[in-house]
């Protein structure tokens, strides 16, 4: 009868071991057990860049990459798009199902109570050179608010690290709006708790003299939905950077500013800044064909395209791209676009992205979204960081209660030299100064 199991023989000893298999996977340890002699340490696995490494145990976001299915706790994302504000998808995503009315209430009661920030954080951004990248004041940002909330490292209390949690998604937008107006020289808008979460981060970005802000109901829903989209993507570069982080239990504000750092990076949400100069550099309908070329000559990349999960369609994007038809019927057309759509329409035809299966990703379309809204390309991973403080909490609260996990360390494969002596003759400390 089949059995759930692998069979290894290893031909340096000729021994045979079986390795259970649960839920698609071997656990690494059991290779362990497969030692050449004695003294030796056992097999390990070599997976530089965790290309074929389960980290955990999840049950908070499915992807299916070469169907291009992606779901929060079962949920389509289509539907949580279509259906759902993002604080809804938050609640889903740290809770495990959508919140009833009254859950919702309370939800939205205690994160709109916590989007204030204290004084001195503010006086904190203020310190900041006046053209700082706003993702770097966001994330060193989120380092200083463990400063403020020392409690917060006692990350075994279950009532303390849902006050963090709520904290964090409302300050947020907060700690992204400051970083947009310390840039741009103007002053901060305070909350507004009679506003939704998208609106009042509008109210922060954009309200000037006027007493009262009214946010466009075409453009917070684009934001709400953009957020929905990035709330979550499972085991990702910076979520993972949270659950690293977190594993020392180091508290849930420097997780997320290292988990915000990674997030900074070209190759992951960077790449929707990337995408809009590339855009920029491409000027026109007509070079689109040449700078096809020069990809394909490897000199560049297609910023925008490809994923490492993702061999089909990234659903998000095709959401997106929906969403920028309505944001361009209120703010007017915009031409990056087209060379959007000209760069896909080719792509998707060409031998070398189909073979390599390179689609869209969801960055591809978000940063022209984001242009015509009126940020810069600076801000845009500043959006894309928002949302994703859900999702990163959930990752890391699943984490803290998960009796599997411990410290995060993994092994190397040692290609140094072994041992040397000291050289003869250099045993003095050494006394050069310089200056
Ligand atoms: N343009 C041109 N060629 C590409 C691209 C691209 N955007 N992406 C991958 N390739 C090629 C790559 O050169 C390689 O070709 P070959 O087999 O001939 O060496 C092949 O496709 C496989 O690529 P890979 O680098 O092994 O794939 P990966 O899984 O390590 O990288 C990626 C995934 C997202 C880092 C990469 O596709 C990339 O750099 N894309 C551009 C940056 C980008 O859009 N990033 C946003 C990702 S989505 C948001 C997020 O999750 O943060």
């Amino acid at each position: 009868m089949a059995k759930d199991a692998l069979t290894i023989t290893d031909q340096r000893t000729n021994t045979t071991y079986e390795a259970p298999v649960e839920l698609g996977a071997i656990r690494a340890m059991e290779l362990r057990k497969i030692k050449a002699n004695p003294d030796d340490f056992g097999v390990m696995t070599y997976d530089p860049a965790f290309m074929n490494t389960a980290f955990c145990k999840s049950s908070i976001t499915f992807i299916d990459g070469e169907k291009g299915i992606l779901r929060y706790r079962g949920y389509d994302i289509e539907t949580l798009a279509e259906h759902c504000t993002y604080l809804q998808v938050a609640y889903l995503l740290l809770f495990g199902e959508l919140p009833n009315a009254q859950q919702e209430k309370e939800w939205v009661r205690d994160i709109t109570h916590h989007t204030m920030l204290h004084e001195n954080t503010k006086h904190f951004i203020d310190g900041f050179r006046y053209d700082a990248h706003p993702m770097g004041i966001l994330a060193s940002t989120l380092a200083a608010l463990s400063t403020v909330y020392p409690e917060a490292k006692n990350i075994h209390d279950p009532a303390n690290r849902q006050k963090q949690i709520v904290r964090l998604i409302a300050k947020m937008a907060t700690l992204a709006a400051f970083s947009y107006r310390h840039r741009r020289g103007h002053p901060y808008v305070y909350p507004d708790n009679d506003l939704t979460y998208t609106e009042n981060f509008m109210n922060m970005l954009w309200r000037m003299t006027e007493p009262k802000y009214v946010a466009s109901p075409v453009i917070a829903h684009a934001l709400d939905v953009l957020f929905i989209l990035h709330a979550d993507h499972e085991q990702n570069c910076s979520s993972t950077t949270m659950r690293v982080i977190g594993s020392a239990q180091t508290d849930p504000y420097l997780a997320m500013a290292g988990a915000a750092a990674a997030l900074a990076g070209p190759l992951h949400g960077g790449a929707n800044e990337e995408v809009l100069r590339m855009l920029d550099e491409i000027g026109s309908l007509k070079n689109v064909p040449a700078y096809i070329k020069r990809v394909k000559a490897g000199e560049i990349k297609l910023m925008g395209f490809g994923h490492r999960v993702y061999k089909n369609y990234d659903p998000r994007a095709r959401i997106i791209k929906a969403v920028a038809e309505e944001v361009f019927d209120v703010t007017g057309h915009n031409d990056k676009l087209d060379i959007a759509l000209e760069l896909e329409r080719i792509a998707l035809q060409d031998d070398y992205f189909v073979s390599r299966k390179l689609y869209p990703n969801v960055d591809f379309y978000s940063g022209i979204i984001y242009q015509a809204m009126g940020f810069q390309p600076d801000m845009f991973t500043v959006l894309f960081a928002i949302p994703r403080a859900a999702g990163w909490l959930a990752q890391w609260n699943e984490m803290v209660q998960d009796p599997e996990q411990k410290i995060a360390r993994p092994r190397q494969i040692y290609t140094g030299i072994n041992h040397r002596k000291f050289p003869a003759g250099q045993e003095e400390k050494s006394a050069v100064k310089v200056g």
